[in-house]
């Protein structure tokens, strides 16, 4: 068992991650009676350790939680802020000096990538990554080159085990359900594969456009914002073989054979969209080919998955919000039930919601009341907060997990390295950009992927006003 870290210090701590989610999160683990360690807050502000503490307040308020008093006093003892610039060694010294007797500290850069070499860099002069783990927050890198080239530079003074590289989807409690539900259960896993199995769709809908972020999101784009990474993760975890145990390692061993099998992807079958609207936002650059939509299909050459297509969409400014997998079966060899004034019978569906109304569903069919055998599609739902009570907050469990040294559900540089291959042929501008209307599900061409598999499957979620 890894040894619990003893000081937790954030790199930008008055930014609005940490705002939005860290101090939202750390609040939780404290309530949890999960959070032990002192926090150490560093950035530019001009701020003081009350300072720091007035900013966690009203971030935990602002996340709609009521502060207990005994336990923002916990979440809060020693805590400290450091004010300086990440270039000069003098900051180091500082935070060195704010961490007192501590041996293994965890370090969170919440920092724009640009500044992890450095910040690393300046860390490990000053005597600090001998025992310490440092998570880095997306993206790692841009394309397959600068991945390697980060971590590359990050390895010269760290190792492997003490990088903890932060995927958010990782951390939710629905999405690691699909490992439960596929290797907890005998009943899917013999049906799960290329002769039951027509196609796999995930849709990562969001309703929000892009809001106050124009000039961060207009340099990445749908592709690499949330495909590369969150909706890949999920890829891997439905496609995965059954690992030896679940141990990081041989979870990290099969998902990343995943990505090693996806073919690269061809740009005939990738979609690109952008809402009306989209190049007049904030920060955009005028004239932008950026994709606020993308839609694609993987194929992983495998024995489970040859034939059967991965279909992936995600955009901004759409009708619905909502994450979903949804595993779609084959029809039955002969239709029994297809009777004159029925319509066909919907396949059987095994649909992962990952988002906000967590659960899964499986369709089938039963029989329709009345006279004759007629086939009419139910759902068998279940609903994870209804049936399973509370879970904890995506950055609260991972943020707990790097404290205390268990590396499971943090993406490893293989993974990273594979997701960047596989979508290696469709960066850059590739492909026409089609407008869509805000409030649709994105530009019609997108239709034509999934054309021969029936079209796109809805997903279940909160339609847009
Ligand atoms: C982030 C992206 O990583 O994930 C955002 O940068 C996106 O653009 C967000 O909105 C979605 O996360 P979630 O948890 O709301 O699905």
């Amino acid at each position: 068992m890894s040894k619990h870290s003893d000081v937790l210090v954030v790199f930008g701590a008055s930014g609005d991650l940490a705002r939005k989610m860290t101090f939202p999160s750390l609040y939780r683990l404290a309530k949890r009676n999960m959070l032990k360690v002192p926090i150490v807050g560093v950035s530019f502000s001009d701020w003081t350790a009350a300072d720091l503490k007035a900013y966690a307040r009203k971030s935990i308020r602002e996340a709609g939680v009521r502060v207990e008093a005994e336990v923002f006093a916990r979440m809060t003892r020693g805590m400290k802020f450091v004010k300086g610039d990440y270039s000069k060694l003098e900051t180091f010294e500082r935070v060195k000096a704010s961490i007192g007797k501590a041996k293994r500290p965890l370090f969170y850069l919440e920092i724009p990538p640009s500044l992890f070499q450095t910040v690393v860099f300046n860390l490990s002069k000053v005597g600090l990554t001998d025992d310490a783990r440092v998570i880095i927050e997306k993206p790692f890198g841009h394309d397959l080159a600068s991945a390697r080239a980060l971590n590359v530079a990050l390895l010269k003074v760290l190792r492997e085990d003490q990088l903890y590289r932060i995927d958010h989807y990782l951390g939710k409690e629905p999405v690691q359900d699909i490992l439960v539900w596929r290797f907890g259960n005998t009943m899917f896993e013999p049906v799960w594969n290329r002769r039951y199995i027509s196609n796999v769709q995930i849709t990562m809908s969001e309703t929000v456009d892009v809001a106050d972020r124009g000039s961060f999101y207009d340099a990445v784009g749908a592709l690499k914002d949330v495909v590369q990474n969150h909706m890949m993760q999920v890829v891997a975890l439905l496609a995965m073989e059954p690992p030896v145990t679940a141990a990081a390692k041989c979870l990290h061993d099969e998902q990343n054979k995943v990505f090693n099998s996806m073919r690269p992807i061809d740009p005939k079958s990738y979609v690109r969209g952008q809402y009306d609207g989209y190049t007049k936002v904030d920060g955009v650059a005028k004239g932008s080919r950026t994709e606020s939509y993308c839609a694609l299909r993987i194929d992983i050459d495998s024995w489970r998955w040859e034939g059967v297509p991965f279909f992936l969409r995600t955009g901004k400014a759409l009708a619905t919000k909502a994450t979903e997998a949804i595993v779609e079966f084959r029809s039955p060899p002969k239709q029994l039930f297809d009777h004159a004034g029925c319509a066909a019978p919907e396949t059987n569906r095994v649909r992962f919601r990952l988002g906000g109304d967590a659960g899964v569903s499986i369709d089938v069919q039963a029989k329709k009341p009345g006279d004759g055998m007629h086939s009419e599609p139910v759902s068998l739902n279940v609903d994870f907060a209804q049936a399973l009570g509370d879970s904890p907050l995506p950055y609260e469990r991972l943020l707990g997990d790097a404290l205390a040294g268990e590396s499971t559900l943090f993406a490893s540089e293989q993974a990273v390295e594979g997701t960047w291959s596989a979508i290696d042929p469709i960066l850059g501008d590739v492909g026409p950009i089609r407008k869509y209307a805000r409030g649709s599900m994105g530009p019609k061409e997108a239709g034509k992927l999934t054309a021969d598999y029936g079209g796109w499957v809805d997903p279940i979620g909160v339609t847009a006003k």
